[in-house]
Parts: C-alpha cells; structure tokens; sequence
C-alpha cells in the first residue's frame, strides 16, 4: 500500500525493513489518546478558521465514530499500518474523504507522538497512584491491628532490638508515601502539552496552543518546539520513580520470603498467593513475592534502556525515540501487575504473633535495655555496655537468657541492679519505653498511623 508519506519517493520500501520501521503493535494501546488528541486538533484548527468550523465538526465526529468502533471491537486495528497516527488518519479519510486529509494540517506526528505518550502516562500515573494509596492504607490497617505485636528488629539480620510488628510496616508505608510523592511529582512534569510544536521548529498557521492544552487537561505547553517533540525526560523521570518504588517492593518482598520460610514463621501467606511444588508436596512458596523481587530489575532495564537510546540523540525528533515507548509500557504494566499483587497478598496474611515473640525471646535484644538501666542508676554508658555485654556472654556459655539470670547472678555483675531489672527488661517495657518520636512505642505508632492516615487523605 502507498504510504501516507509517499512524497519525495516512489520506491516501495522493503517488507523486512517495513516491520521493522513500524510501531503499531505496541503504540495501538495508545489509540484513546491519538482519537482524543486529535479531536482537540480539529477543533482548534475549526477555532482558529484554520479549516471551517463546519469541517472541524465532521472531524471530530468521525474521530468520535473510530473510537466508539475500536471500543466496541467493530474496527480492528490494522497492524500492517507503520503506526497509531496513521492507522487513525487512514481510516478517518477512508470514511470521511478529502476532508479527512485536512486533520494533519499544523501538526507533525513527531508532536502528535509526543502528545499520546504524555496523556498516556499520566493516566497510568493516575492509576499507580490510586493503587499505591490502597496499599499504604492496607499497611496502616495491619499495623493498627499489629500495635502490640513483638517483633525482633534486625540489623545485619542479627536480632537487635525490640520492636512492634506495626512499627516495621509502617517503615514500608513511610517509603510508600515517598513514592507517591515522587510519582505526583513526575506527574506534574508530564502533564506538559508538546502539540503545536509540529515537526520541530513550530508552524506557519495562526495556531492556538492553549486552546488544545486546556482542552486535553494540560497544566501547561512545551515553551520551546524542539524540546517538546525531542525530549523524553519525563518518561526517564517516571522510570526512575518506578525504579525507587521497586526497590523498595523488592525489599518488603524479600522480607515476606524470609518471614515466610521455616526458619521464622512470622507470617503465613494465603493461599491465593502462593504455589505448590511439582515434586515437594509439603511446599508453600512465595512465587508473587519472588516475582516482585525478580521483575525490580526489568524495570531497573527499562530505565537504563531508555536513557542509554537518548544519551547520544541530536535534537530534534530522531526515530531512535520510538523505543521509549514499549520500555514505558513495560513499567506501567510491570509496577500495576506487582502492585495488585502485593495489597491484598498483605491485606490477607496471617501475622502470627507467638512465634515474633518467641524469636524476640532469643537473642538478647533487651541487652541494650540493661545498659541503659545501669546508666540510668548512674553509670558510665560505656561501662554498662560492658557489663551487659559480659552477662550476655555468661548467658551463652551457660545457655541461658537474660530474663533468667538470679539477682545474685546480677549483683556478681554490678551492685547497682536490683529486683526492678526484671520489669525493666521485659520485652513489653523494652518496645513501651522507645517513646521517641518515631519511635517503636505505642504511642509513637500511634501517631505515624495517624501521620499516615492524613498524608492519605
Ligand atoms: N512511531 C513513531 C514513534 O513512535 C511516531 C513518530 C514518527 N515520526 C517520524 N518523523 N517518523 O516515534
């Protein structure tokens, strides 16, 4: 078939190379955006007298007919088209005749492209948005419900200290937060309208840039032509954002893993979100969480993939910029597939509460509690660490804990311990007593959950 483009050639371009050129097998999920995009050119090119209103109006009708027909699954994408644009240019001035053939007047489908992947990533942006709020409302419902359930907390995944199951999701909820801060932020950047840059250096037509942007919800244009049809930071932007929630999706995922296995029970997943081995049959595996872990680095991929095609690109529009789109795709679709996944995998787990103490029982995580309770009858920090340290050694070569220790045991370390050591070193007073703000405390969980409650609102 000729080509739309068919002006200074008339050679037939090869049919490998035609494949290779074309885009419409992954740009087709663009369509809405394309029609939608197109019926605000018609009409400013109808307002402006560009063409008549008259012609604007049988545009924008027979847009409104491609769209209800694609909708519908009446009109089937023609994937032997090079891309969206055209597909949708044909087929109007298939049905429409020459008038058809007016819709690309001040317009190039170098801003037409730029166009449909900015209203296409910010309506995806919109929708991480809204299933990230789910989530961290799902994180600050289990840690309502896990407010007094202890925990040990790690470093170097050594037992460490004390802490409330609540006060280690709400960790996660606080970076959730971040994350829809940071995908906000790409937002407003995106929502920036390219159309009316035309092909690179602008138009002769008596355009109305505004008129378009305000029509399609754009807060703002592109203040420079070559920049809006030839830069795609928004989309690196987006990726990077994608790329920091994923790792932080990958972290919690490989806790879920740990939590999981045998060796701490802390949780149990559903079923639902868990599969069986062929050959084990007592197996329970974590796949979704493993496959949240694992598809973090694609969406690493996609990020360097795009700003490796860019790197070198001479302004303005070079077709190298074609690969943007199916590396953004991947992230939409891998981040939305991930994300609905992990909520209702957390919102349905069972949290199981004996076998967090059991593991805070061992350990001696209240160790720092008997320093700080040497230091608070007075003496030094340093040498109560010793002290504590020593008792915790005896504890070891004697195979005891350090709720178990006598008080004459105690006193052989230090005259300064008393009959209160007890109290002071339960667990329940070790999580009660870290009142610092942000603290594991009731209190300071308390107020992160009402902290995070209000970000979400
Ligand atoms: N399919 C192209 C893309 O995704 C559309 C823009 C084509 N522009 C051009 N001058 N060939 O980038």
């Amino acid at each position: 078939m000729a080509k739309m483009w068919a002006g200074r050639t008339s050679g037939e371009t090869d049919r490998v190379a035609d494949e290779f050129n074309s885009s419409i097998h992954f740009d087709s999920r663009m369509y809405r955006e394309d029609i939608t995009g197109s019926m605000a050119h018609a009409a400013m090119l109808g307002a402006r007298g560009i063409i008549t209103e008259a012609e604007a109006d049988v545009l924008i009708s027979g847009l409104e007919g491609i769209l209800a027909d694609i909708d519908a699954g009446k009109l089937e994408i023609d994937m032997s088209c090079e891309d969206i644009h055209m597909f949708v240019e044909q087929v109007l001035t298939e049905r429409l005749g020459d008038v058809g053939k007016k819709l690309h007047t001040a317009r190039s489908r170098n801003d037409q492209v730029a166009l449909d992947l900015r209203m296409h990533l910010r309506a995806a942006i919109d929708g991480l948005l809204e299933q990230l709020h789910e989530l961290v409302e799902v994180l600050a419902d289990q840690a309502e419900e896990n407010k007094s359930v202890i925990m040990p907390g790690y470093t170097h995944l050594q037992r460490a200290q004390p802490i409330t199951f609540a006060q280690h999701l709400l960790a996660y909820a606080m970076m959730l937060l971040r994350d829809i801060d940071r995908m906000k932020d790409v937002r407003r950047r995106t929502n920036v309208s390219p159309i009316g840059c035309c092909a690179l250096a602008g138009t002769t037509y008596d355009t109305d840039r505004w008129f378009e942007a305000k029509k399609l919800g754009f807060d703002d244009i592109c203040r420079n032509s070559l920049d809006g049809v030839s830069d795609r930071d928004f989309c690196v932007e987006f990726m990077s954002a994608a790329s920091v929630l994923m790792m932080h999706l990958s972290r919690f995922a490989e806790e879920i893993i740990l939590w999981s296995s045998w060796e701490f029970k802390f949780i149990e997943l559903s079923d639902a979100y868990t599969t069986g081995s062929s050959i084990m049959p007592q197996k329970k595996n974590p796949d979704m969480a493993e496959l949240i872990r694992g598809k973090t680095g694609r969406v690493y991929g996609d990020l360097v993939a795009l700003l490796t095609t860019l790197k070198g690109l001479p302004l303005a529009y070079n077709k190298d910029m074609q690969e943007d789109k199916e590396r953004v795709f991947d992230t939409i679709d891998t981040v939305d597939m991930c994300l609905r996944v992990l909520t209702p995998m957390l919102a349905t787990m069972t949290v199981l509460p004996n076998n967090m103490k059991q593991a805070a029982q061992k350990g001696f995580i209240n160790a720092t509690d008997l320093a700080d309770y040497l230091v608070k009858k007075g003496m030094p920090f340093r040498s109560a660490y010793k002290v504590s340290g020593q008792l915790v050694a005896k504890c070891i070569a004697e195979g005891k804990v350090l709720e178990t220790l006598t008080l004459e045991e105690y006193r052989a370390a230090s005259e300064l311990i008393d009959e209160d050591i007890y109290q002071e070193i339960d667990l329940t007073t070790c999580v009660e007593k870290r009142i610092s703000e942000g603290g594991t405390s009731l209190r300071s969980v308390e107020a992160q959950i009402a902290y995070v409650k209000e970000q979400l609102a």
